[in-house]
């Protein structure tokens, strides 16, 4: 495939593993130059050669932000022309349960990582211009659920923010999102995941039986997808080939769901 990248300089927010691992070696594949942001120093260390460069940094904080920002420009030499903001983590947790500081967490990780590195970079992208930037939310977004609020507010957010910085910063910036259903990454597999929490959930005995039940509640025929599914969507948004798309919202995956 070519996604017309060669020589365009891309940062990559959260990148050591999962989805946005598979963008950075995507990306790097058609010729962009790639700095991946992760906070898993041992496994960026061990993935480094892979890319331009790497940098470790927790993107939940301001502090974190700023330092991952600083090695891109000084490393690029300007801002990058794409930005992709990755970063995300979600727990099950029942409403009830879901304390002020959980939802403060929540919020920084799932929310405000991706505010700071716009607000850190876009403006920048935009004096250039050709630039782009794409954004993952989630499925959850436009079909909550329960189980996850904390999380599916602030991807909610996402989808105001990605449009609302489409409209500011057009026609130099290009900004889009991606909303994933489920993907096959650590989300799920680590222990006390979403694989080990739908055991709990459902009462069943093992992995397989408690994601097919999962897949049926959800009316989720395609499946679970692979990290490259949704690197693929990614990478063409980011791409000049969707030079006429912005403040669009991709759907991957869940779309059968609901109505919206
Ligand atoms: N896997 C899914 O089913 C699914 C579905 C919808 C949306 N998403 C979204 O996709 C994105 C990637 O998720 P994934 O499934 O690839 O997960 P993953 O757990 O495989 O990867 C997440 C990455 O984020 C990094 N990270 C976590 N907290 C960080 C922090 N504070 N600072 C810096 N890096 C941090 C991790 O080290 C890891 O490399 C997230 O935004 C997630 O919400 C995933």
């Amino acid at each position: 495939m070519d996604y017309r990248l060669e020589g365009k300089q891309a940062f990559v927010a959260a990148g050591a593993y999962g989805i946005g691992e598979a963008v950075a070696n995507l990306l790097t594949q058609e010729g962009a130059s790639v700095i991946v942001a992760d906070r898993d120093e041992e496994v960026l260390r061990e993935k480094a050669s892979a890319w331009t460069g790497v940098v470790v940094a927790d993107l939940a904080t301001a502090g974190g932000v700023n330092e991952a920002l600083s090695y891109a420009l000084k490393t690029f030499g300007k801002a990058p022309d794409i930005l992709i903001n990755n970063l995300g983590v979600g727990d099950s947790s029942s409403f009830e349960d879901t304390s002020d500081e959980r939802w403060a967490k929540s919020i920084e990780v799932n929310l405000m990582g991706c505010v700071r590195i716009c607000r850190g970079l876009i403006p920048e992208m935009a004096k250039n211009g050709g630039a782009s930037v794409v954004n993952t939310g989630s499925d959850l977004a436009k079909q909550p659920e329960p189980t996850l609020m904390d999380y599916g507010v602030c991807k909610s957010g996402l989808l105001y923010l990605t449009k609302a910085l489409a409209k500011q910063y057009a026609p130099n910036v290009r900004v889009n999102a991606v909303l994933p259903g489920p993907v096959w990454t650590r989300m799920w597999t680590r222990p006390g995941g979403i694989v080990d929490q739908l055991i709990g959930h459902y009462g069943v005995a093992d992995r397989d039986a408690a994601v097919k039940r999962f897949l049926e509640d959800r009316y989720l025929p395609l499946g679970i997808g692979q990290p490259e599914d949704v690197a693929h969507a990614i990478v063409f948004l980011a791409s000049p080939l969707a030079k006429f798309i912005t403040g669009s919202t991709l759907d991957i995956g869940g779309t059968l769901r609901g109505l919206v």
